[in-house]
């Protein structure tokens, strides 16, 4: 099992037991309206589903969905899904109580150390949709580039699709925060 451990955070595989407080966060419209796969309004089902979804994936190994933990209470959500050879993408949601002070940050920072460090990924993708200019401000500090292509992603969230932003992280260029452990 990996456990990520961040300068203020740890990041553990999700669990079953998780959905009543995914069911709690996920109930935000801000995450379903700048996230692909999350409905709005959620239910518990939609958080067992998702939660059982998640755990399939893991063991298939394509996809690596980490609960974010402080004091033992989850506040936010990361992950790396691989897309091609070598190649995966991250994304998060922090909730709603919790955004403002640098967590996705600090877990995007630790998702693309462990696609490149746990998943050998050559080439670290992430994307997010143009009305959420804080999500690229985060991707931008860590070291992606807007690789100019525009893709039109369906959004459960508006049941429409959005128009999003590609990026690509400069993989050599990637430094990242000393303080990140990764525990295989
Ligand atoms: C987007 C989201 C992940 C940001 O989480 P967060 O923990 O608040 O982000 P951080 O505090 O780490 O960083 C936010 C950065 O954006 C900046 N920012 C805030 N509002 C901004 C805006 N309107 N335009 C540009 N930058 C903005 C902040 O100043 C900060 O940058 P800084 O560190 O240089 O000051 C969070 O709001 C969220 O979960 N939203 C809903 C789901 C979502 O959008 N997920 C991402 C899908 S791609």
């Amino acid at each position: 099992m990996t456990i990520i451990r961040t300068k203020r955070f740890i990041l553990r595989p999700i669990e079953k037991a998780d959905a009543p407080r995914f069911a709690v966060l996920c109930n935000d419209l801000e995450i379903a309206r700048h996230t692909a796969r999350i409905p709005h309004p959620y239910t518990r089902q939609d958080a067992e589903l998702f939660v059982d979804q998640l755990i399939a994936a893991r063991a298939k190994g394509d996809e690596h969905a980490f609960a974010v933990c402080r004091d033992n209470e989850i506040i936010a959500c990361a992950g790396a899904l691989q897309t091609g050879e070598q190649v995966w993408e991250i994304g998060y949601w922090v909730g709603a109580d919790y955004r403002g002070d640098g967590v996705a940050s600090e877990i995007a920072d630790a998702m693309v150390q462990f696609a490149i460090g746990e998943m050998g990924a050559a080439s670290v993708t992430a994307g997010y949709f143009i009305d959420n200019p804080t999500s690229g401000r985060v991707l931008e500090k860590i070291g992606f580039r807007d690789t100019g292509e525009a893709v039109m992603i369906t959004s459960l969230g508006r049941a429409q699709p959005v128009s999003s932003h590609r990026l690509e992280l400069d993989v050599p260029g990637f430094s990242g925060a000393r303080d990140v452990v990764i525990e295989a």
